[in-house]
């Protein structure tokens, strides 16, 4: 008697989804489709089945999940892609999905000048306060135009892929570059611009903090934009973990 074939959509976005998605495609019994919104060049690069592109919000996702036969749904997005993980969690509720989130560990904060805010919005308001003058803006590329009205500030702006979409960016020089960026590199950038202030999301993972260490050693302030709530659910925070939840959900349906 053959096995029974499970499917697995992973929503991808991060680089641990990758990981997941290489890892999991080599499970016996398992065939995983890896989506991504298209914002960026990022794939698996193998044989993994990728689809791009949204969904068309929770009711094309439902839609999608009942079309393809979806039997387990691995949320792997960004900790800042809050919409996409609603709408996985509504979806998921509706059709009795199992669904796992993998979210990896959030930064804690190293000493007293770590200033927590809650929103882009309100890191521009502290950037005013505090009169920064020459700030590393490490957001990606998709939230620029919200410090555009900062004209009395200068901003180094990092994002890995030119974005066809750019309207509004704030005045200051946008250089391309893809991580992982260490502490050593992250210090001479902070010195060769003169940073006196960086602005980062709370994204957590090794490849983007060599700039929070770096600016902790030089005495630059950071304004950390805290992750939007999560959703309720099964989590794990990396890749090994999310395997084992596969395994013992497709040793379940055996
Ligand atoms: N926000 C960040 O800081 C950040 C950083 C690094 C990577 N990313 C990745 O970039 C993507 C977009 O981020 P965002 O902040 O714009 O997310 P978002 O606000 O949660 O999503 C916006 C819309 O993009 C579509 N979408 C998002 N992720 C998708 C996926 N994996 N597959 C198919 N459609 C997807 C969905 O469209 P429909 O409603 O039409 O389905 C969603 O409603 C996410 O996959 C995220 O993991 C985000």
């Amino acid at each position: 008697m053959g096995q029974i074939t499970r499917r697995l959509l992973i929503l991808g976005g991060t680089g641990e989804a990758i990981q997941l998605a290489k890892k999991a495609a080599n499970l016996p019994g398992l065939k995983v489709i890896f989506s991504l919104a298209g914002l960026t060049n990022k794939s698996v690069n193998g044989t993994v089945l990728t689809r791009i592109g949204g969904f068309g919000g929770v009711t094309g996702l439902i839609q999608y999940l009942r079309n393809e036969a979806i039997d387990l749904l691995i949320d792997a997005t960004h900790p800042f892609a809050a919409r996409i993980s609603s709408n996985a969690a509504t979806a998921s509720h509706e059709l009795g999905l199992p669904r796992l989130m993998l979210i990896r560990s959030q930064w804690e904060s190293l000493n007293q000048d770590w200033i927590e805010v809650d929103s882009l919005e309100s890191a521009a308001i502290r950037l005013q306060n505090q009169q920064a003058k020459r700030i590393f803006l490490a957001i990606g590329k998709q939230q620029l135009s919200v410090f555009y009205h900062l004209q009395n500030m200068w901003f180094l702006m990092r994002t890995v892929e030119k974005n066809k979409e750019y309207k509004i960016v704030p005045k200051g020089k946008l250089i391309l570059a893809k991580g992982p960026f260490n502490r050593s590199e992250e210090k001479q950038l902070l010195l060769d611009y003169k940073i006196d202030t960086v602005v980062s999301k709370n994204s957590g993972g090794d490849a983007t903090y060599g700039k929070i260490l770096a600016a902790e050693e030089l005495g630059v302030k950071v304004i950390m934009i805290q992750r939007p709530p999560k959703q309720k659910g099964e989590t794990v925070v990396d890749v090994a973990s999310a395997m084992e939840w596969l395994n013992v959900k497709l040793f379940e349906n055996i």
